[in-house]
């Protein structure tokens, strides 16, 4: 029988800046889930990491089913309200809308959520960053699935070896394009590079896949908050589900991709570039300049729509190396204060509170008369684009 994997996440608040989320409004948002959603989700699993809620639905309503959309919906508003009677920072923050309108997307809270054909053993692991965004997710979702050096499976097992078909979003032209790897992998890395603009919304086995062929494997959040708000309201912090095992990444394989820890952009007000610290629930909130940027990882079995799990799977000395190396990088960038490429470029910073800043200066700007022939031209040349 079909069966639907949704994530659904949202900051309804925290305290006592953008560091974590509070017990009681955890515990809220569980009470309306279990009270509400019987008939309707097979099971569920509320977990946070830093100031983000995280619900992870199974049930067989398909992708944008409005029930579960509203269920998660209402349970992020119920805790919203504990978060008010306590002053919680930023309560309800990323519940853009008033009113729930038939599907949760583009009203803040972020969701991925794919349709499966349920193996014998379902294992897969949920992927949840906070302070950053969602093409944070390029970088370790092409090396699980595109690259030998990370996955030997994709050299060693005949189901991996024909590749895997990667679905990516042109976020700012609201555009798609399906590739393949390995024949396109330099078409693929030529945009996913560019992870503010392309990010990686789905992975897919190719139709030759003996046991899964076909199958939607992978698949992220891509929400831009900043682009439904037009201002800006806290980077995109992503989450992912990842299906594991016989005929893809191995466990570990998927796991291994968090082992150095690579820059993301989000950080602190969403402005700088910093490493990715991979860390189990325990350690899952953010402190040092409102971060570094985490990744926590929740591996799961599902058989009959019944979840088996989590396994706090990053709460292992195996990751004290990636953790050392990223406190170190913390330890480097930091000198640079708001210098680039610590800060994001211009580009980057256009939904953040610089722009008001910038404004304020503008009329302050005189010409420079004497500036050099060349630059003056230049001026004149491009003065329709001001
Ligand atoms: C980043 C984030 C925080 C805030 C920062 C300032 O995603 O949420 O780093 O941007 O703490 O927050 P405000 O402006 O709310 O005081
Ligand atoms: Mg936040
Ligand atoms: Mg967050």
């Amino acid at each position: 029988m079909k069966t639907t994997i949704s994530h659904i996440k949202a900051d309804i608040g925290s305290l006592p800046g953008h560091t974590t989320v509070f017990s009681p409004v955890v515990k809220e948002v569980e009470e309306y889930v279990k009270k509400h959603s019987a008939g309707l989700l097979t099971d569920y699993h509320i977990s946070s990491v830093g100031d983000d809620l995280q619900i992870t639905m199974i049930h067989h309503e398909g992708v944008d089913s409005p029930e579960v959309h509203e269920l998660a919906w209402n349970a992020f508003k119920a805790g919203t309200e504990v978060a008010k009677k306590v002053g919680l920072y930023g309560a309800g923050q990323d519940l853009l809308k008033d009113a729930f309108s038939g599907n949760i997307k583009g009203m803040g809270p972020g969701i991925a959520e794919m349709d499966i054909t349920p193996r014998k053993s379902e294992p897969f692991i949920v992927y949840m960053m906070d302070k950053t965004e969602p093409g944070a997710f390029n970088l370790p979702i092409y090396k699980m699935f595109a690259d030998p050096f990370n996955t030997p499976g994709l050299v060693i097992d005949p189901n991996m070896h024909e590749g895997f078909r990667f679905e990516i979003w042109d976020i700012q032209e609201a555009k798609k394009i399906e590739l393949s790897s390995p024949e396109n992998q330099y078409d693929i890395l030529a945009m996913i590079g560019s992870k503010g603009r392309y990010v990686v919304k789905r992975v897919y086995t190719r139709e030759s896949h003996e046991k899964l062929p076909d199958e939607n494997v992978a698949v992220i959040t891509t929400d831009k908050l900043s682009l439904i708000a037009g201002e800006y309201v806290g980077k995109d912090d992503p989450a992912a589900i990842v299906r594991i095992q016989s005929g893809l990444p191995a466990s570990g394989e998927s796991l291994e991709a968090f082992s150095h820890p690579f820059l993301v952009s989000g950080w602190m007000r969403g402005s700088f570039n910093g490493p990715l610290m991979p860390v189990g629930l325990n350690n899952a909130k953010m402190t040092r300049f409102d971060g570094p940027p985490r990744v926590v990882a929740l591996g799961f079995v599902l058989k009959d729509g019944k979840l088996s799990g989590p396994v706090d799977m990053f709460d292992d000395p195996a990751f004290d190396g990636a953790r050392r190396t990223a406190i170190d990088v913390v330890d480097y960038l930091r000198r640079m204060g708001p210098f680039e490429p610590h800060r994001l470029p211009d580009s980057e910073m256009e939904y953040t509170t610089l722009p008001k800043i910038l404004e304020t200066l503008g009329p302050k700007f005189v010409k420079i008369e004497d500036a050099p022939k060349k630059a003056k031209k230049l001026a004149e040349s491009t003065k329709d684009f001001d």
